[in-house]
C-alpha cells in the first residue's frame, strides 16, 4: 500500500486528481469508481479544473458510484444518484447515461445488485475507485463484518453512520438501508484510491493500513491490493505508526511532494 501523507488538506485533492487525470491520458476510456461523502469533494474539484481548462474530456468515460440509499428516489436531494450528478457528473461535463448508482428504489433488489455487478463487468471493469473512508472502518457502506468477498447487495447502515450521516437529513430520518458494491467487488478495480482528512478518520486509517486485515475493518480488504493508493492529511495520519517513514525525504524532497511530481 502507498501511504502518501500530505502536509495539509488541500493538497489531497490535486494530487489524487493528477493521478487520476494522468491514468485518463494513459488510458482515455478509463472506467471511473466514484465516491460520495466529503472526503473526495476535492478531488473532483480538481478535475472539473482541469475540464473548465481543456485538459481533461471524461464527456465519454462510464462510471460507476459505490453505493446508494434504499427508499430514496433520485429525485431526493440526499440520494446519491442526486449527489453524484450535482459534485461529478454536471461539473464534470460527463454524460449522464454513463454515469451510474445502483438502484436504490428497484422492486427487485437483489436483480438490481447482480445487474449492477455485470452492468461493471460488462463496461470492461473499474479502472480507478475513489473511496473514502467511514469513522468506523467502511469503504462504500460496507460496514464492520462486512464478508471480504461480498458483492453489490443490501446491507443495512451501521448505528454510527446513520448518526455520522444524520447531518445530511435535516428533520427528517437518514435511511437504514443502502445498496453497497461489495468488498470484493471493490477489490476488482484496477487501481484504488481512499484518500481522508481530519482527526475523526485517524483511528479507521491506523487500522485500515497498520492492522490486521478483519472484516471488523472493511478497509483492511485494501493490505491485498496491488496497487491501493491512500493520500491523507497530517490530521488523519495522526495515529499511523510508521508515520515518519511514509513522510520520509530524499533526493531533498518530502515523500508526497515526490509523488506530486511524480502524477504531474
Ligand atoms: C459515507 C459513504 C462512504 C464515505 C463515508 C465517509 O457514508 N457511503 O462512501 O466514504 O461515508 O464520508 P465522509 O467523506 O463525508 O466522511
Amino acid at each position: 500500500m502507498e501511504v502518501i501523507i500530505c502536509p495539509d488538506a488541500g493538497e489531497i485533492g490535486k494530487l489524487a486528481g493528477a493521478k487520476i487525470a494522468a491514468l485518463l491520458r494513459r488510458k482515455p476510456t478509463a472506467v471511473l469508481g466514484l465516491a460520495t461523502g466529503s472526503s473526495p469533494l476535492d478531488i473532483y474539484a480538481d478535475l472539473a479544473r482541469r475540464v473548465e481548462a481543456g485538459e481533461l474530456d471524461v464527456s465519454r468515460n462510464a462510471a460507476f458510484a459505490l453505493d446508494e440509499y434504499v427508499g430514496l428516489p433520485p429525485t431526493h436531494e440526499q440520494s446519491y444518484a442526486a449527489t453524484i450528478r450535482r459534485t461529478v457528473t454536471e461539473p464534470l461535463h460527463m454524460d449522464p447515461s454513463l454515469v451510474h448508482t445502483p438502484d436504490g428504489m428497484a422492486d427487485d433488489i437483489e436483480a438490481a445488485c447482480r445487474a449492477y455487478d455485470e452492468a461493471i463487468r460488462a463496461a470492461g471493469g473499474v479502472d480507478v475507485q475513489i473511496l473514502g473512508i467511514g469513522s468506523n472502518g467502511h469503504i462504500g457502506f460496507n460496514e464492520p463484518t462486512s464478508s471480504l468477498a461480498s458483492r453489490t447487495r443490501i446491507k443495512t447502515l451501521a448505528a454510527s453512520t446513520r448518526r455520522d450521516n444524520a447531518r445530511f437529513f435535516e428533520g427528517e430520518e437518514p435511511p437504514t438501508h443502502c445498496l453497497t458494491q461489495g468488498l470484493g467487488t471493490i477489490m476488482e478495480a484496477r487501481e484504488l484510491l481512499l484518500v481522508a482528512q481530519g482527526e475523526n478518520k485517524a483511528d479507521a486509517i491506523a487500522r485500515a493500513v497498520e492492522g490486521p486485515i478483519t472484516s471488523m475493518t472493511p478497509a483492511s480488504i485494501l493490505q491485498f491490493h496491488p496497487r491501493a493508493t491512500v493520500i491523507i492529511d497530517d490530521a488523519a495520519a495522526s495515529k499511523l505508526q510508521l508515520a515518519d517513514y511514509y513522510r520520509e525525504t530524499y533526493a531533498g524532497k518530502p515523500a508526497w511532494q515526490r509523488f506530486a511530481d511524480e502524477a504531474r
